[in-house]
């Protein structure tokens, strides 16, 4: 009886883990007799052919490495519906009965139409801004906020020498998690997430304010990129308190480098799940994490959950980091 054939493919922004998965499908899906296909450039991969069957030695040494092997995209053409029936005819001529999609909510709204168009796609949570409201994890968060931490406790470094103010504006698009974990983690005296309505003079001028009476002479402000305006904040700080200040924007070096023990782990054990989901002829479903265990939700449900922000930790860390 002829394999059964599986494809992957990561779309998106990259994140440190996507490697991870790869791996994992590529070996869960051989372990099971299929033949599993690497699609290059996102779904691009699928529009133009840019497939190559993967083995147990393509994957070799790649676990600890950022980035992606099969590079990533984000698609315009994929976007349409002659898009989606171009690479669904794509995988029904070459036999490819089931893709795994590893990158984000735009990612998985490709998945859900490759799924109609008669593909069956599993859709594995791939982004550093933990955003997406059915898993409580997302690949590449743990690593993008060990980097981020690093960073800026270099930045704090320089900050205390000079009795300074940083602004440091860290990635998450929408999200506000990587702020917070990273805030608390760095001690900022204060920190803006997207999901709670702040006030400049109160959140960030009178916690300074608070903290210079304790003995307090030099500040991190951490600002996600969802809240923005690291500059402008900084300028005012400067002019409004009398103190020197900086920002600092992160940017893509939060999406680089090598993966986390966490985000090798949970890439691994997601690529498995979703292989073992196709080998049963499921489609539209995404992996996801719930207390700490790996599950999957139908991907239209998953893609209407409200995300939900963890204000105690929030709450936490105005008591605590001041
Ligand atoms: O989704 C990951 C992310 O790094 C976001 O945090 C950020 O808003 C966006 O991607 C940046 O995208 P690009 O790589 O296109 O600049």
């Amino acid at each position: 009886m002829a394999k059964k054939k599986i494809a992957v493919l990561t779309s998106g922004g990259d994140a440190p883990g996507m490697n991870a998965v790869v791996r994992s499908v590529v070996r869960a899906g051989i372990a099971r007799d299929m033949q599993v296909f690497g699609v290059y450039r996102g779904y691009n991969g699928l529009l133009n052919g840019d497939v190559k069957e993967l083995n147990l030695r393509s994957v070799s040494d790649i676990i600890g490495n950022g980035g992606t092997m099969l590079y990533t995209a984000r698609s315009e053409e994929y976007n349409t519906p002659e898009g989606v029936q171009k690479a669904a005819d794509y995988c029904k001529n070459n036999g490819i009965t089931g893709v795994v999609v590893i990158g984000g909510d735009g990612s998985f709204r490709g998945a859900r139409d490759l799924t109609n168009a008669g593909v069956n796609c599993i859709g594995i949570p791939g982004t550093i801004d933990n955003d997406i409201a059915c898993s409580e994890y997302t690949i590449g968060f743990d690593t993008a906020m060990n980097t981020a931490v690093e960073m800026i406790d270099k930045i704090r470094d320089t900050a205390q020498s000079h009795d300074r103010c940083s602004v440091v504006e860290v990635m998450g698009r929408r999200c506000g998690d990587i702020a917070l974990q990273v805030g608390i983690a760095c001690g900022a005296t204060a920190i803006l997430v997207p999901e709670v309505k702040y006030d400049i003079e109160r959140d960030v001028i009178s916690r300074i304010i608070e903290t210079q009476k304790t003995g307090k002479q030099h500040f991190i402000v951490v600002v996600a990129e969802g809240v923005g305006g690291a500059a402008d904040l900084a300028s005012y700080i400067e002019k409004r308190l009398k103190i020197e200040s900086r920002a600092t924007i992160l940017g893509h070096v939060q999406r680089g480098g090598r993966p986390s023990l966490r985000d090798r782990v949970i890439a691994s054990e997601m690529g498995y799940k979703a292989v073992e989901l196709l080998s049963e002829g499921a489609g539209n479903r995404v992996i996801a994490m719930q207390n700490g265990k790996i599950v999957d939700f139908d991907i239209t449900e998953a893609l209407n959950m409200p995300r939900v922000f963890d204000k105690h930790l929030f709450d936490i860390a105005r008591t605590i980091s001041i």
